[in-house]
């Protein structure tokens, strides 16, 4: 089956129909600069933009980087505060004429990477960090996600962790590779010591220089980078479409 994902970020909202059966594209990737500030109506526009070009009629994911519960975002780290109790589901909905799911782009990243990467065929615990402009996380418990778990916002050393470990703290405060090991081996061994997962897989753009930096992470748990790069947030919200189904 096919369904149309779409990912919301800072800087684009990216969409393209995924083949959920393989995880792959069934289309070109199509992506729109998000609106600023990204408000709800002007994003919701946007969403209604890709569905129309893709002259979508079936159920659509779309990620969001915020908590997310039935369909709400809850909060707005790194987004415009509008959003916090927003019902981006139902904005979606009408604004496309379709039924949308909506839900945290690291719960879509981790559903993606669950089902057609690094995680694949795992079943103890496993717990995926996606750093970018802010820390996303998604745990699951034999392949069973628990959404919006939040591990980006920790607080270590009297600071939410995304401040340290994010890849835009590493750009931003120009850490070397080493030194932002060094933060994020301290993150993960706070995780460990929370959850005891058997595996972490780090996902977000950095992780195609993964080379850079696993070697020099310092925690006893197995790490491996996340294989879907940019496309785990368009293929976890397909997935969670077909589910809607
Ligand atoms: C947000 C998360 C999001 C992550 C990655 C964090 O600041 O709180 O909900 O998953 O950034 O975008």
């Amino acid at each position: 089956m096919e369904y149309l994902g779409i990912d919301i970020g800072g800087s684009g909202i990216k969409g393209a129909i995924v083949d959920t059966q393989t995880g792959e594209f069934a289309s070109e990737r199509l992506r729109i600069d998000t609106p600023q500030p990204a408000k709800p109506a002007p994003v919701a526009e946007v969403v209604a933009e890709i569905a129309a070009q893709f002259k979508w009629r079936a159920a659509i994911g779309c990620t969001f980087p915020a908590i997310v519960q039935h369909g709400v975002t809850m909060t707005a780290a790194n987004v415009d505060g509008e959003w916090i109790g927003t019902d981006a589901q139902q904005l979606f909905s009408s604004q496309t004429g379709n039924a949308v799911v909506v839900l945290n782009d690291a719960d879509a990243a981790g559903i993606a990477e669950m089902n057609f990467g690094a995680g694949r065929g795992h079943n103890g615990s496993v717990l995926i960090l996606t750093l970018g402009t802010g820390v996303g996380s998604s745990m699951f418990i034999k392949g069973l996600l628990a959404p919006n778990t939040e591990f980006g916002h920790l607080v270590i050393r009297g600071k939410s962790a995304e401040l340290r470990t994010s890849d835009r703290a590493r750009q931003v405060k120009g850490y070397s590779w080493k030194r932002w090991a060094k933060r994020l081996s301290e993150h993960l061994r706070y995780l460990e010591f929370l959850i005891s997962p058997d595996l972490f897989i780090i996902g977000g753009g950095v992780s195609k220089r993964s080379e850079k930096f696993l070697p020099l992470i310092d925690c006893k748990t197995a790490i491996v980078p996340a294989q879907l790069r940019n496309r785990a947030g368009i293929v976890g919200a397909a997935l969670a479409a077909a589910d809607l189904e």
